[in-house]
């Protein structure tokens, strides 16, 4: 591993260097074990700890197949997925792995007692199977986390409608959570030359998935002028909808739950913020019933915000807590656009305001290889930033995931795999002069 950091860190190292980087026999990964996915049944969800789940474990080197990448990592990040994995909830990611692995003789590959977490990377190409030309050895990357078969024709026009698709680190093997990456070279892109490895790594996943739901016609269809509702906005969407509706044009309502949090989103720009803790809104009055009376003060305070409108689109993640005020405060016509279901997937809302107002209900999930693509390009021209906060080494992952468990992060939390340390990777120093508050607005004092 040693060869291989080294010419990384020598920038004078061509692709032949790297072609000829003897590869090692194995390497070490951020892994769960399929003999412990019992490990937390009957505890509640709040104490289940990543850190006894997520072990740093020596894999061997997966084999290379055609249309396929390894990938040297110098740093990962942790998504919420990460989380999902490692509490095995709402079930457990070996299931996945093992019905990719009947798929064919290839992906069986992917059906192990042991399963390499991580959806997102920042590092250089390795080794190229058959029939990819677009990468070489040596090339310096990003990877987005769709993985897609392509047989069928329902995922020719927008690729997330493959019946085959998968979430790369999370339904398959080999993630970016490890010294290397196994991935299809339709997920490589150019890393953004400006941004450090950690700060490269932290986008892909919430980046491309803010995209799609906000700004794509697939989503929500953001236009010039429209209030957007924004749950969680200094979380790992949610930093990235309030800068997508920023740079479109778009008024962002930010919701956040402290003052600090609220902060970020001024400094992003932002000027219609929302603390929840502090409004103390209790949107359930007990395990089955809502209360209206709160989805209205919500309402009120969003006008107040606003100057009297209401939103156009709400952007919404946390699911049952939020879902019925979120159809309630949507304006007449507008969309509800939702990707996941954080707090419970079981979602009540009143109807009533759903038809008689014309509302829309748009569910999205991450991002086809175009958007991927769109939403990369949009960071390496400096328009959208990294939200990157914090950055552990491998072997503290498991403390990572716990902070993003808690809730005790702010945007994205980065995770150096072969990268020594941070601040390396920088190959376009004046764009990154011209953009370094905007970078480091995360980062805290
Ligand atoms: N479908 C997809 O492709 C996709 C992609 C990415 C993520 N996701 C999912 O989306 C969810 C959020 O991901 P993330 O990366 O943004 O996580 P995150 O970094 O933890 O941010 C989520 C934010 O939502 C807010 N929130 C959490 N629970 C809430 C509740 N009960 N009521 C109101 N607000 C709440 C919190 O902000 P405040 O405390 O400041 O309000 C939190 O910081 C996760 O469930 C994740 O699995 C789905």
């Amino acid at each position: 591993m040693k060869e291989i950091l080294d010419a990384i860190l020598n920038p004078e190292s061509t692709s032949a260097d790297f072609a000829a980087v003897k590869l090692p026999e194995s390497y070490r990964a951020i892994t769960l074990h399929k003999d412990e996915q019992e490990m937390f049944a009957g505890i509640p969800s709040r104490d289940k700890d990543p850190r006894k789940s997520l072990h740093l474990d020596e894999i061997a080197v997966p084999q290379l197949g055609p249309g396929e990448a390894l990938v040297a990592v110098m740093a990962s990040s942790v998504n919420y997925n990460t989380v999902w994995s490692s509490i095995f909830e709402p079930v457990s990611t070996f299931g996945f792995l093992e019905r990719y692995g009947r798929l064919s003789a290839e992906t069986a590959r992917h059906d192990q007692p042991f399963h390499v977490l991580g959806s997102d990377l920042a590092g250089v190409v390795l080794r190229t199977g058959p029939g990819v030309h677009a990468w070489k050895p040596g090339d310096q990357v990003v990877a987005h986390c769709l993985s897609v078969e392509l047989e069928s024709a329902d995922g020719h026009n927008d690729t997330m409608l493959d019946p085959e698709q998968r979430i790369w680190g999370f339904e398959t093997n080999y993630g970016g959570l490890a010294e290397i990456a196994l991935v299809k070279s339709n997920q490589l892109m150019p890393k953004p030359k400006h941004l450090t490895w950690e700060e490269a790594a932290s986008p892909g996943l919430v980046n491309s998935t803010a995209y799609r739901q906000l700004v794509s016609r697939n989503g929500a269809g953001m236009k010039q002028g429209d209030n957007v509702l924004i749950w969680g906005a200094s979380g790992g969407l949610g930093s990235y909808a309030t800068q997508y509706a920023l740079a479109g044009g778009a008024t962002p309502i930010c919701v956040v739950s402290s003052p600090e949090k609220a902060k970020i989103c001024q400094d992003m720009g932002a000027e219609a913020i929302i603390d929840r803790n502090a409004e103390g809104y209790r949107f359930w009055k007990d395990e089955q019933n809502q209360d209206p009376r709160e989805w209205k003060r919500f309402g009120a305070k969003i006008r107040e915000l606003t100057g009297g409108e209401d939103v156009d689109i709400v952007f919404e993640h946390p699911g049952r807590e939020t879902f019925g005020a979120s159809v309630y405060v949507t304006r007449k016509g507008g969309t509800v656009v939702t990707c996941a279901s954080t707090s419970g997937y079981m979602h009540q809302y009143d109807n009533r305001y759903l038809w008689m107002s014309l509302k829309r209900i748009v569910g999205s999930h991450f991002a086809n290889y175009r958007e991927a693509w769109e939403a990369n390009r949009l960071i390496a021209k400096g328009k959208i930033h990294p939200t990157l906060s914090k950055t552990y080494t491998l072997a503290e992952t498991g403390q990572a995931a716990l902070d993003v468990h808690h809730n005790k992060h702010q945007g994205k939390v980065g995770v150096l795999c072969l990268s020594p340390e941070e601040g390396l990777g920088v190959t376009d120093p004046e764009l990154r002069a011209k953009h370094l508050p905007a970078i480091n607005r995360f980062r805290g004092e």
